[in-house]
């Protein structure tokens, strides 16, 4: 379901609200017609529209991951100080690592998390489905009862902390969200972040010592006290990991369950594919991932001055790479404005590619797959309900709604 835009190309901006029921017509105006976009967001910064360009930057040395520094850049210099107690915190994350120093991070998180075997996964995703659809009846908001409570009940569970916590890791971790997908932030977005850093790094440091004390290893202990190739996290970096997986896991994941639903509400001969056979749904997952990707832009910073295609970008400049637009790019995919949820190949690049590709990629697809099945199973008829307008959320770093109304047709 899409409304048209009939925005300039000079207007694409992450504080440009016309941008968010539909912001598709534009990045494909863009694509063709200025695809290394300069914006004067952030004080200057590039926008990265054709997949192509998307995919080569990805790889491209000259752009640095850390960019800790970026939520208060987009404050004006005056206000900056004030903020500079979050990027020590924020710079311990994996994420924000490059290079040998990035590896050896990355390669002990894929040693010690419980985030790729579907032998932990599914049991727990399982029991919180059966929680959360238990008792439903007619009429629900398939995001708040749904969507946003799987991955922070699943998240919570795996990182070890108590499951009935999970409402509150989901409020640290959106108010962490919002530093990342918006750029006109004011300082009161800034503190609300910061709050909820601090609270959710000592909450995490307490939970964990707790942990070690009682001899009950947990996701985040186990980082801080094994060892991958001599190299181990303290555990004040343990917990800023712990932190980013609730965050980066929780944001998209509540998104995409939404925006596949809704996508579905316009192709509804496609809803058998949901239940008809593993290999239907995992293709089906994919192309929910491509056509409408929760997240839509991955964020680099210029190491230094380069030029690129003829544009000169320099050094500390944001480059946003949009994957939103670069998934729907003609020159990578066959119809890219149609939802074909039996597309293969399909290179989606949602999950980015190379060294910083999603963690969570593999609970993503179980998570979602499960969870898509369980509606279309449990409730055959479901539908949106069409007088209930859908609210979006309005960051445009995360793409899709803060509630949607759905009828199960019980
Ligand atoms: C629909 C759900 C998700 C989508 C679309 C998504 C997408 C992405 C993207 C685009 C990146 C950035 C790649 C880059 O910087 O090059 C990323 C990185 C990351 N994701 Fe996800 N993600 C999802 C869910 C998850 C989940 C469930 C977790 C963990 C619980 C997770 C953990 C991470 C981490 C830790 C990184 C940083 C990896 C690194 O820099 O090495 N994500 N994800």
């Amino acid at each position: 379901m899409t409304a048209g835009s009939t925005l300039g190309t000079d207007l694409f901006s992450l504080s440009n609200l016309e941008l968010v029921p539909d912001p598709y017509p534009t990045y494909s105006g863009l694509r063709r017609t200025d695809p290394v976009h300069h914006s004067s967001m952030y004080g200057g910064s590039w926008v990265i529209f054709s997949y192509e360009d998307v995919v080569a930057l990805l790889k491209d040395p000259r752009l640095t991951n850390n960019r800790a520094t970026l939520p208060i850049k987009a404050l004006p210099p005056e206000q900056r100080q004030e903020f500079a107690d979050i990027v020590p915190v924020l710079s311990r994350w994996v994420a924000f690592f490059d290079g040998h120093e990035h590896q050896m991070r990355r390669r002990h998180m894929n040693a010690v998390c419980d985030l790729f075997s579907r032998e932990v996964l599914v049991p727990v995703i399982q029991n919180a489905i059966d929680t959360l659809l238990s008792g439903w009846s007619r009429r629900h908001d398939l995001i708040e009862e749904f969507a946003r409570p799987l991955p922070s009940m699943v998240i919570t569970e795996l990182l070890g902390a108590p499951r009935q916590d999970h409402e509150q890791l989901a409020k640290w971790s959106d108010d962490i969200a919002y530093l990342f997908g918006a750029s006109a932030l004011v300082a009161d977005d800034l503190r609300r972040g910061r709050r909820a850093i601090h609270d959710f790094a000592d909450y995490l440091g307490e939970h964990a010592r707790n942990a070690i004390r009682g001899h009950r290893p947990t996701m985040i202990t186990k980082l801080a006290e094994e060892k991958t190739d001599g190299f181990e996290f303290l555990l004040n970096e343990a917990c800023a990991q712990g932190m980013l997986l609730m965050f980066a896991g929780l944001e998209p994941t509540r998104y995409l369950i939404g925006n596949a639903m809704w996508s579905l509400e316009d192709h509804p001969e496609q809803r058998h594919l949901l239940t008809e056979s593993d290999r239907s749904l995992h293709y089906a997952v994919e192309e929910f991932l491509r056509y409408d990707s929760p997240v839509q832009y991955i964020g680099r910073m210029a190491a230094e001055d380069f030029i690129y295609k003829g544009h000169k970008i320099e050094a500390g400049q944001p480059v946003l790479l949009y994957i939103g637009a670069a998934n729907r790019d003609e020159n990578a995919f066959r119809d890219p404005e149609k939802l074909d949820l039996t597309r293969q190949p399909n290179a989606h690049l949602s999950f980015g590619r190379g060294a910083h590709n999603c963690i969570g990629a593999t609970l993503v697809r179980v998570q979602t797959g499960m969870a898509l099945r369980a509606l279309a199973t449990r409730f055959p008829s479901l539908r949106v309900v069409p007088e209930v307008p859908p609210v979006y959320n309005t960051n445009l770093g995360f793409r899709g709604f803060s509630s949607l109304t759905v009828h199960t047709g019980l």
